[in-house]
């Protein structure tokens, strides 16, 4: 990417439902404590999406909040890629709906799925356009509503995740600024490991699938949970390595948001403080693709992210896919709620 321009995060938003979850919620809907919950993961409260709202409905404050906080109009974007894995319908897109509802009226639109890590393959992809000059400015947005696909009878999975969408802007920049490398990968052979079995064209639903609770979200958490560890501190190495950086360079690595102990174990392999992860879990679990852009625009909140700065953002999850990508800072650094 040395000759080509880079891209530059522009603006942010967020959008969260109202409904906050807790532990202690939980505790009364399965065979749980909020001593498991918060010792194993991190996790206390999550939100979650109430009866007649969708994830597009969600969607639109925190895609204005982004194109506002970049100084654009919804028709200044190109191009929306709408990261999910729990998307309004299998088809449309939530991107198209989102591109009517926002009034970005020149915009293509697709939705990615790659999980947990599809907000760093949107981001990837989103920066390649830039690089390349096919767009300038492209609306890239992680969002996911899992308990509308939990089940809420099965411990195992019900109390990791959460609702909310996190929406960025990427424009161009210029050469001292933005995304300077990418690195992604995918282990299909886990593919298993998290995982929706019916509702999809390989297994129509019928009334015996329903009833067997196929079409609900199942999770091997011990699998991901080694995959993850090891993956996230690989992916970080790697990267530094292949840019000469050292830790030290770095100034905020901004993770997928799955479980405080996977990040804990990533940051005691390179004796990293472990105040160089941005952690925001213990407010929302696990949400999916909006848990990198909610971090995100969090961090900026914060003022922990300066101009100059360099940070990371490490995703990992279902596929199973990963993926990392460095960014020397621009100067957006304050958004405006
Ligand atoms: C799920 C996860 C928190 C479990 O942590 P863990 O350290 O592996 O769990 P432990 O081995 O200490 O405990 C497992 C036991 O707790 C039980 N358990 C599972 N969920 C529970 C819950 N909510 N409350 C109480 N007990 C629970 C299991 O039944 C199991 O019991 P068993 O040993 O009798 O079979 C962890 O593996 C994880 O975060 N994995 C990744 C999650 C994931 O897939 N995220 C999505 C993609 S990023």
């Amino acid at each position: 990417m040395k000759s080509l321009r880079k891209a530059v995060i522009s603006g942010t938003g967020i959008s969260l439902p109202q409904k906050v979850v807790t532990n202690f919620d939980l505790e009364k809907m399965v065979d749980t404590t909020d001593e498991w919950i918060f010792t194993r993961t991190g996790i206390k409260e999550r939100r979650m999406l109430s009866e007649g709202e969708t994830m597009l409905d969600l969607s639109i404050p925190a895609c204005k909040q982004a194109i506002e906080n970049a100084g654009l109009k919804p028709e200044d974007i190109d191009l929306i890629i709408f990261a999910t894995f729990s998307p309004d319908y299998q088809v449309p897109s939530t991107a198209c709906m989102l591109q009517d509802r926002l009034g970005c009226t020149r915009a293509a639109a697709f939705d990615l799925q790659a999980a947990c890590t599809g907000f760093v393959y949107a981001s990837s992809v989103a920066s390649q356009f830039i690089a390349t000059g096919v767009y300038n400015n492209i609306l890239v947005v992680g969002g996911d509503v899992t308990t509308r696909i939990l089940d809420f009878t099965d411990r195992n999975s019900c109390v990791l995740f959460g609702d909310g969408v996190g929406a960025t802007v990427f424009s161009p920049g210029s050469a001292d600024e933005g995304a300077f490398d990418v690195i992604l990968g995918a282990i299909g052979s886990g593919a298993e490991y998290i995982m929706i079995p019916n509702g999809g064209s390989a297994s129509r639903p019928t009334l015996e699938t329903i009833q067997n609770r196929e079409h609900y979200l199942k999770i091997n958490g011990k699998e991901v949970f080694k995959f993850s560890t090891k993956i996230v501190g690989d992916m970080i190495e790697d990267l530094l390595q292949r840019n000469n950086l050292t830790l030290d360079d770095v100034a905020l690595i901004i993770p997928h948001q799955a479980n405080i102990r996977i990040l804990e174990s990533a940051a005691k392999r390179f004796n990293c403080p472990l105040d160089k992860f941005y952690f925001n879990i213990q407010r929302y679990g696990n949400t999916v693709a909006a848990s990198i852009p909610i971090a995100m625009h969090e961090a900026l909140q914060e003022g922990r992210i300066k101009q100059g700065d360099i940070i990371l953002i490490v995703g990992f999850g279902g596929g199973l896919t990963y993926g990392i990508m460095p960014f020397r800072w621009g100067s957006y650094t304050t958004p405006r709620v």
